[in-house]
């Protein structure tokens, strides 16, 4: 018998999915046995998968089903894959998407903010697109808003309204709205400053379009509100398209980055091209549920079932889990180590391999699942 047991619910989802999960399942394994913990995993559908599976038994087709967010209120802590496909992208307004299994649940967890870390490692200095003069010194944090902004404001589709379409002919008109409450942004503006005090380098840039948006006037109000309760901590105001251009100009300048839901999700697929792919980058999505751990990336179903996909996202996302939720974090820092080492090795998926990669370093998923793993049990043994 171990000497604790955590339930945590997997939704491996869409496209590659499936084959990053099945590396984190094998790690957990691994580090349970290290650690002497049983880490209890419990499969659900959420996504595509869900849709066609909740409209084949005849219910209402749905990418969040009942039992997959029951499930996940009884875990421990929920970890997630990716969701989406071009099989379901086609859906017609009003029919369910894939996507919305993931903001239905980030909501219904209560699940304010996500968590995105870009570190550069120095083995893939040479897979990023920037100049590694640029990179040095790179260690930032994300801390993008989760559950407000235009994903979740009132969404509307009117046809045959009068005047959208082209030369005055009646069209189709639509509106997404952006909404911040005072009480979202200063939640997650106050977890990035806590974060900051943490760190090496006590900064916090808080983002926004203040130049424009009243909901970034309010935020950058509340910003300054907090910041004045953190002195120790340097609080700068960067417009988002000003934020965008640092990112790749000067990204070593920035500590913790706080944004709102739109800006987060736009500004983190930029930073990660920073770890030199977007199959680096982890995420851990925390509030008031159960939190759930998820790479930043897609389904990929350009590559789905080909089992070249990088799961180091998802052993990452494991990684985040280990700390935020199960407070393991020596267990953290072998995982995260055992990457580092795999990588130092030159073991490389095809998204960081480059021309100086031998063809015997080149992995598929499951190879490289199996290297993390190894590069673990000998940290593990240590
Ligand atoms: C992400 C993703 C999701 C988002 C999509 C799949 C709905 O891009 O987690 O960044 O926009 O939040
Ligand atoms: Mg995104």
């Amino acid at each position: 018998m171990a000497s604790k047991t955590y339930r945590i619910c997997t939704l491996p989802g869409d496209g590659i999915g499936p084959e990053i999960m099945a590396q984190a399942v094998k790690a957990l394994e691994a580090i349970g046995r290290a650690y002497d913990v049983d880490f209890q995993c419990e499969e659900h559908l959420i996504g595509g998968c869900a849709i066609d599976a909740t409209a084949a038994a005849g219910r209402t087709p749905t990418a969040l089903p009942d039992e997959t967010l029951e499930a996940a209120r009884a875990c421990d802590a929920v970890l997630l894959a990716a969701v989406g496909g071009p099989k379901w992208d086609g859906a017609a307004p009003g029919q369910a998407r894939p996507e919305q299994g993931l903001l239905a649940i980030r909501k219904q967890l209560g699940l304010y903010l996500n968590l995105r870390p870009v570190r550069v490692y120095p083995a893939l200095i040479d897979a990023s697109p920037l100049r590694p003069e640029r990179l040095k010194g790179v260690d930032l944090v994300i801390v993008r808003e989760l559950t407000g902004g235009l994903y979740f404001g009132a969404h509307e589709r009117k046809t045959d309204v009068a005047g959208a379409g082209a030369d005055g002919r009646p069209g189709t008109f639509c509106r997404d709205t952006m909404e911040y409450s005072e009480y979202e942004i200063e939640r997650v503006v106050r977890w990035a400053f806590e974060a900051a005090r943490r760190r090496p380098s006590k900064r916090v840039a808080s983002v926004d379009k203040a130049n424009v948006l009243e909901t970034s006037r309010l935020w950058r109000e509340v910003a300054h509100r907090v910041a004045a309760e953190y002195p120790d901590v340097e609080e700068t105001d960067v417009l988002v398209d000003n934020c965008s251009m640092q990112l790749v100009n000067n990204p070593a300048q920035f500590s913790v980055l706080v944004t709102e839901n739109t800006f987060g999700d736009i500004l983190s697929d930029e930073a990660s091209m920073l770890s030199g792919s977007l199959g680096m980058l982890a995420s851990a999505s925390l509030g008031d549920g159960t939190a759930l751990y998820e790479p930043s990336h897609g389904s990929a179903p350009d590559i789905a079932g080909r089992g070249i996909a990088n799961p180091i996202a998802q052993l990452l996302s494991v990684e985040l889990m280990l700390r935020y939720s199960f407070k393991m974090d020596d267990a953290a820092d072998a995982l995260a180590g055992a990457i580092d080492d795999v990588l130092a090795d030159g073991w490389r998926t095809g998204d960081i391999a480059d021309a100086s990669t031998p063809a015997d370093h080149r992995l598929g998923t499951d190879a490289m699942g199996d290297k993390v793993v190894e590069a673990f049990e000998a940290r593990a043994a240590r």
